[in-house]
């Protein structure tokens, strides 16, 4: 079977897009530098699929080591490139880790692919890239306009993107498929794997089944005076199991020869926009745990209301969302409570 690269493969998205391509069958090669995972990751892999995945800790940015691997493995089919640094905060503090991480890493996988003849990359991108849609725009689909990202980690999505459509551009060779995820949650129903925050969380979910874990005494929901129907903001929660999913499928659909275009975009969404208070509530009857929460003051930068036009998915590479979201909710419950061992 075919071999994958997949960088970022300890990473939360990524683990889970590797039980995804393993149990189709193909030969998975994660590379990934441990700067925000550990090898305990690759054990929850072996216990989901019955194998342990090959292990490579390396650096993207490290040209010589991946042209090393490259040279090593003369069959790659294909790279998911995940890696990247994604914490929204940090970017604004650390602009330039950001713009070195995520640009030169993307540049050198890109080179060495060129160099040694492998054509087809799915690339990790976001919803963020179209900043607040206009009203016409909601639910937004691939043909909304780019705004000016919020923050040095939308610019790199958006930079890199750009990275890849010139270098297409110049390599007729050369196939990308660029994912634009909504907001990923969940963990694998095994509670194996699951999404690992350093520090306190920034993003949701996490924060909010820490909560419910007693960890943090309650979540804080970022303002309720939005133009919204319950005032607080709407975003398209997708099951990371979904998502991990429609990387494989995107990768057959290149594999396959099934495009006639050499670089696709699609939204991978629900379609469904939930607002933060229907979130809680739906986590409380999902698992009949009480979350604690207070509303306070919006969150800089926040954006309103995004959720997803996911047509184009459906239709074209043949992929939808459908797990619903209670069990999404209790996936992200139960892996909270084996890694706190409730
Ligand atoms: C943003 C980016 C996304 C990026 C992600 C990485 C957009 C539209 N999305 O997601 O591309 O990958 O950051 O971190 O720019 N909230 C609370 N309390 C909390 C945490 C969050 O109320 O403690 C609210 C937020 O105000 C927001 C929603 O929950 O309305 C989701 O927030 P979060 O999980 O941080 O994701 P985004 O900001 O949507």
């Amino acid at each position: 079977m075919a071999r994958i690269v997949v960088t970022g493969g300890t990473g939360y998205i990524g683990s889970h897009t590797v039980v995804c391509l393993m149990q189709q069958g193909y030969d998975v090669v994660i590379v990934d530098n441990l700067s925000n995972s550990n090898t305990g990751v690759l054990d929850g892999i072996a216990a989901i699929t019955g194998k342990r995945p090959t292990f490579e800790n390396l650096d993207c940015m490290d040209f010589m080591s991946m042209s090393r691997l490259f040279s090593r493995y003369t069959d790659i089919e294909a790279i998911i490139h995940f890696a990247a640094s994604k914490a929204v905060n940090e970017s604004v503090e650390k602009p330039l880790m950001y713009y070195r991480n995520n640009i030169s890493s993307l540049v050198s996988v890109l080179d060495l692919m060129h160099q040694f003849n492998v054509n087809n990359i799915v690339f990790s991108s976001s919803c963020t890239v179209y900043g607040q849609p206009d009203k016409d725009h909601l639910p937004v689909d691939e043909t909304a306009p780019i705004k000016k990202a919020l923050s040095p980690y939308g610019n790199t999505k958006q930079i890199n993107e750009e990275i890849i459509l010139d270098e297409a551009h110049a390599n007729p060779k050369m196939k990308a498929t660029i994912l634009r995820y909504f907001n990923p949650i969940g963990a694998h129903p095994s509670a194996m794997i699951g999404e690992l925050p350093n520090g306190v969380p920034q993003n949701l979910l996490p924060y909010l089944t820490q909560t419910a874990a007693g960890i943090r005494p309650k979540l804080r929901v970022f303002g309720n005076d939005y133009n919204t129907p319950d005032g607080s903001c709407i975003r398209d929660y997708i099951y990371v199991m979904d998502l991990a999913r429609a990387h494989v499928q995107a990768v057959e659909r290149m594999l396959k020869k099934k495009s006639q275009e050499q670089v696709e975009i699609f939204n991978l969404g629900t379609g469904r926009g939930l607002s933060v208070l229907e979130l809680i509530s739906l986590f409380e009857k999902a698992t009949g745990v009480k979350v604690p929460y207070e509303i306070v003051a919006r969150r800089e930068g926040d954006i309103e209301q995004v959720w997803a036009d996911p047509t184009k998915a459906n239709t074209v590479l043949g992929w939808k969302a459908d797990t619903p979201i209670e069990d999404v909710l209790v996936s992200a419950w139960n892996w909270e409570k084996r890694i706190r061992n409730i």
